[in-house]
């Protein structure tokens, strides 16, 4: 594992940690700054205007409303820059650029269950390229766990029955702790693992050599088969009784109430485990729910496949209805080298 030169700030490895140690030290900094600076005066006003003799009484002070306008204006503007600074980090992190390479997460007392988009699956461990956008998409088959690396200045609740994202670039091949967050139970404390950032070339060699892996789009089709779905939602809208997969993910969806909502992770999770909770406009509540009977990785899989399903639009090569391993979005798609 590597430690940093600062024995209590984590190693900095990803193109976000230097902004946020940025951020971090300007809030010291200035906290640091403005404790000196008050008790300094503090002090030195005590010993300048203290009592000399116990006859003395003290000169009446009008105030002054120019040392109001200064101390009331400075603290605003460094108010401000803190928030202006920390808003724009937050924004920063918490929108996953869109060609981030995905990555499917499952928590569960006590491990982290982890499965990339071409198939190969890790537990405790997540094998990441340097300098290559990444997306955690995550949820927990349990409790709330809290997926953290310290050394990427990430760090978000995984939760029950919702699928939260976060994404990160790492910068510098290594190995960096994973840690749970969020007290999860007896064992909490030992749900720890690493994050083994490679070379982007080592990296395709090691996806390459487990090859043989089902992706979870493949996975996700073969539910899809399996349970039933093929029969009322065809890809391209055959079967009639259940709306059209094909270019759902990302879509506005009209609902029979009336409202729109647009299908992402959390509407397509819903609409498999509840089906009656946003009913499509102009299908009957006909579907029966799959609660129970699909676990959190079998719902990320068919996630996966219907992301997967895009509309072929001609001119633009794009992964067809029919989800092939390629069809995925494998790594070697988004290869983007370190080099600057
Ligand atoms: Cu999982 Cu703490």
């Amino acid at each position: 594992m590597q430690t940093s030169w600062v024995p209590f700030v984590p190693p900095s490895a990803s193109t976000l940690s230097g902004k946020l140690d940025a951020l971090y030290f300007y809030l010291s900094g200035v906290t640091i700054f403005f404790t000196l600076l008050i008790s300094g005066v503090l002090i030195f006003f005590v010993i300048k205007y203290r009592r000399r003799t116990p006859w003395e009484i003290p000169r009446p002070v009008a105030g002054s409303h120019k040392l109001e306008t200064l101390w009331s204006v400075i603290p605003f503007i460094i108010a401000m820059s803190m928030f202006v600074w920390g808003a724009q980090l937050f924004f920063e992190q918490s929108r996953p650029p869109n060609n981030a390479v995905e990555v499917y997460v499952v928590g569960k007392q006590w491990m982290w269950k982890i499965q990339h988009s071409t198939g190969q699956r890790e537990i405790n461990e997540l094998h990441v390229p340097a300098g290559r956008k990444i997306k955690l998409i995550m949820t927990t088959e349990d409790v709330i766990h809290d997926f953290f690396i310290p050394a990427f200045r990430i760090k978000a609740d995984v939760i029950p029955g919702r699928y939260t994202t976060q994404w990160f670039e790492a910068t510098k091949p290594g190995s960096y702790y994973l840690f749970c967050a969020e007290y999860c139970g007896m064992n909490h404390s030992g749900m720890i693992g690493s994050v083994v950032v490679m070379e982007p070339t080592e990296f395709d060699d090691w996806l390459g050599g487990n090859a043989s892996q089902q992706s979870p789009a493949v996975a996700g089709q073969q539910l899809y088969e399996t349970l039933g779905c093929v029969s009322c939602h065809g890809a391209a809208g055959e079967g009639g009784r259940g709306p059209a997969l094909a270019g759902l993910f990302g879509r506005q969806v009209f609902l029979s109430n009336g409202q729109t909502v647009k299908a992402d992770e959390a509407y397509i999770r819903e609409s498999v485990v509840n089906p009656q909770a946003k009913l499509v406009a102009g299908f009957g509540p006909i579907m029966p729910t799959f609660q129970g009977q699909v676990s959190e990785e079998q719902l990320m899989q068919i996630l996966a496949f219907i992301k997967s399903l895009q509309i072929q639009t001609p001119g633009a090569p794009g992964p067809g209805p029919a989800a092939t391993p390629g069809a995925v979005a494998s790594p070697t798609t988004n290869t983007r080298s370190r080099g600057r």
